[in-house]
């Protein structure tokens, strides 16, 4: 008698992070790594080459992986060429074959000139929007410092839920004198335009933004934390209502499969790559985590691929107990928890009183934060941390 043939394992998930900086104009409240990109097509051109140059060298460092997700993030990559977004998606397909069943997420700004160029995009591949439309009145687009008005937002919303089989909307609250009336309105309005999953943030006045120097000016002032916790309330209660889950603390779905699988990768722990300039990566090298970043400005991005293949400018390896807290400070954010097993590095002493407190419910093999404690989920995580 032959022996039956082994099953072969499932090579590991993988995702990519794609960073495209640039944008037609910078919010003021942003501090992710941008720049206006106007005159630059010659080096947006160049960057896309740097791009696939780092994903091949990039994968070389692994194994075989089974790639779930591509996410084309920014700044703006709506203001990409498809033509260039088409080429890194098929680099991606060709690097990892065989990965049938892709999320493909680019981040979109909800302006006439981009929706004209969402067919474009669904034909790169493109499975998922995520529009940042961020308010629905105009009165807040202004202040927001945003280059579309609430027409415009709600066009190209409608227009993405035609076109792309999945869609996502971004939402900033919190602003000065919102009311949680008018915020009601907003979520209202949002999960009108048939979108499966909302993202909504909180305002958060960054250090160094335009914000940032407005509020020292005494120009405006941000919500007192009483009316965000009230207004954060407002979040979940309103969403639920309409029959999204927050799985995550700014993350809401209508159904397990509305989910972003990409950012599961986050918050599970998974191994994703990050290219482009200034992008994080996770990657399992020789069975040791890897904690991967990229030049923050694109000529040294670019630099750094000519002169060594790949673009990491940092590549370090975390230790047991830096995985636990990442794990940790990652997991909590989700209504999945975190299993006990992967905080072995951890003892976890103060968590009989945050059991005790309402903030971790009480289940021996994971740690799962309550709503009361994703409140407060820095104070928690910091405790379990101890
Ligand atoms: C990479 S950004 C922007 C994507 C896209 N360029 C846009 O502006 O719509 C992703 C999301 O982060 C959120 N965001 C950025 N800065 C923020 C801040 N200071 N406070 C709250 N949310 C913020 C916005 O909702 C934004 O859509
Ligand atoms: S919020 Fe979006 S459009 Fe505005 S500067 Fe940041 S990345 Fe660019």
């Amino acid at each position: 008698m032959t022996a039956p043939a082994p099953i072969a394992a499932e090579p590991p998930p993988l995702g990519v992070y794609i960073h495209w900086p640039y944008c037609a104009r910078i919010c003021p409240y942003c501090d992710f790594a941008v720049v206006r990109d106007r005159g630059r097509r010659g080096e947006q051109a160049a960057l896309v080459d740097a791009i696939a140059a780092d994903l091949t060298a990039q994968a070389m460092m692994l194994g075989p992986r089974r790639l779930v997700s591509i996410f084309l993030g920014g700044g703006t990559p709506s203001l990409m060429d498809p033509k260039a977004a088409a080429r890194l998606i098929d680099v991606c397909r060709s690097l990892w074959p065989g990965s049938g069943d892709l999320e493909i997420t680019l981040e979109a700004n909800p302006t006439d000139a981009e929706a004209d160029r969402f067919s474009a995009f669904a034909a790169a591949g493109v499975t998922r929007l995520s529009l940042g439309v961020q308010a629905l009145d105009d009165q807040s687009l202004i202040f927001l410092g945003r280059n579309h008005g609430a027409d415009e937002a709600g066009r190209a919303a409608s227009l993405a839920g035609r076109i792309f089989p999945r869609l996502s909307l971004d939402l900033i609250y919190a602003l000065p004198g919102q009311t949680e009336q008018a915020w009601r309105e907003t979520i209202k309005a949002a999960a009108g335009f048939g979108a499966e999953h909302i993202s909504p943030y909180q305002l958060t006045i960054e250090a160094g933004t335009a914000f940032d120097r407005a509020v020292r000016r005494g120009s405006f002032a941000p919500v007192d934390s009483d009316l965000g916790a009230r207004l954060y309330d407002e979040t979940q209660g309103s969403l639920t209502a309409l029959g999204f889950h927050a799985y995550e603390v700014s993350n809401h779905a209508r159904g397990e499969a509305a989910r972003s699988r990409h950012n599961l990768i986050y918050w599970r722990g998974e191994d994703y790559i990050g290219a482009g300039p200034a992008a994080h990566g996770r990657l399992t090298v020789a069975g040791q985590r890897l904690a991967t970043e990229t030049p923050r400005a694109i000529g040294d991005y670019m630099a750094r691929v000519r002169a060594a293949g790949d673009g990491l400018l940092v590549r370090e390896f975390l230790d047991p107990r830096a995985q636990a807290e990442e794990r940790l400070l990652m997991g909590l954010r989700t209504d999945e928890g975190v299993g006990r097993a992967e905080l072995a590095a951890l003892s976890l002493f103060r968590l009989p009183e945050l059991v005790e407190a309402g903030m971790i419910a009480a289940d021996p093999a994971r740690l799962v934060a309550t709503p009361a404690g994703r409140l407060l989920l820095d104070r928690v995580t910091q405790m379990l941390a101890e």
